[in-house]
């Protein structure tokens, strides 16, 4: 069952999609070498509750913890911890929140410092990746359409698309339907309409796309350990094309300044 949205609940989706925008540039901010990552969790979750919200992912399907904070060959869910951040860290942080009826999803992944030109690439291709998927979140395309756009995307440089985990409809919940893969084949899956609220979320790997399940029963990394990215933001599907709902600019500003 796919929920379409009013404008007034795409409003909603919206506000709490902007908060993780901030909350994840706050996050940013203090994404340091010597911090570690149960440090950042905190951060955020203080940040989401003196904001009106509470964080969505905490406590769901019993996850500990405000954030995911997936560091280097660690793809998603990564659990924070007393890890601490070094020089030439990649930093996955994904976030939730849920506030007025609705939930917020989306992740960023930020470089530590000075890291190679090769992890610099990978940053920029996955979250280019994205950004050619939600070109194809219109009414009357189909979700193949955007997965294909991500595969072909991160393909043609020679990266794995990570199958086991996928993107989602957002609203009342975390997780409606449609599922959204990161990879799949143009003109086919469940088409698109008019207030469809959907998370696209590429894992890109720099080297395999083969992933471990570790045994915290949560953290997925790749098989060879080399690293991973991942970017993920809320798209409302309008007549008009797709409307943004996590705004990158405000993340963007923060850890640029
Ligand atoms: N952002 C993740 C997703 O898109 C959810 C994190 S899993 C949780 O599916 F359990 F921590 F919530
Ligand atoms: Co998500």
């Amino acid at each position: 069952m796919i929920y379409l949205k009013t404008d007034e609940e795409i409003e909603l989706l919206r506000e709490n999609n902007i908060l993780v925008s901030k909350t994840l540039a706050e996050v940013g901010r203090h994404i340091k070498p010597g911090v570690t990552t149960k440090e950042l969790d905190k951060i955020a979750e203080d940040y989401i509750r003196s904001h009106g919200a509470t964080p969505a992912f905490l406590g769901y399907d019993g996850y500990p913890a405000t954030a995911c904070i997936s560091v280097n060959e660690q793809v998603v869910h990564g659990i924070p911890s007393d890890y601490v951040i070094k020089e030439g860290d990649v930093v996955s942080v994904d976030l939730g929140t849920f506030m007025k009826g609705f939930v917020g999803d989306s992740a960023y992944t930020f470089a530590v410092g000075e890291v190679s030109d090769e992890v610099k690439q990978l940053l920029s291709v996955t979250k280019e990746a994205l950004y050619k998927g939600t070109a194809q979140a219109k009414a009357g395309n189909r979700v193949g359409d955007i997965s294909a756009a991500v595969q072909d995307y991160a393909e043609s440089f020679g990266y794995g698309v990570v199958r086991e985990l996928e993107g989602h409809g957002l609203g009342r919940k975390m997780h409606e339907a449609p599922g959204v893969p990161n990879y799949g084949l143009r003109g086919r899956g469940p088409l698109l309409k008019e207030g469809m609220v959907i998370c696209i979320e590429p894992m890109i790997t720099m080297g395999g796309r083969a992933v471990v399940f570790e045994r915290d029963g949560w953290t997925v990394r790749t098989r060879d350990r080399k690293p991973a990215a991942h970017y993920e933001f809320a798209v409302a599907i309008r007549k008009g094309g797709p409307d943004v709902l996590t705004d990158f600019s405000i993340i963007e500003n923060a850890i640029n300044n």
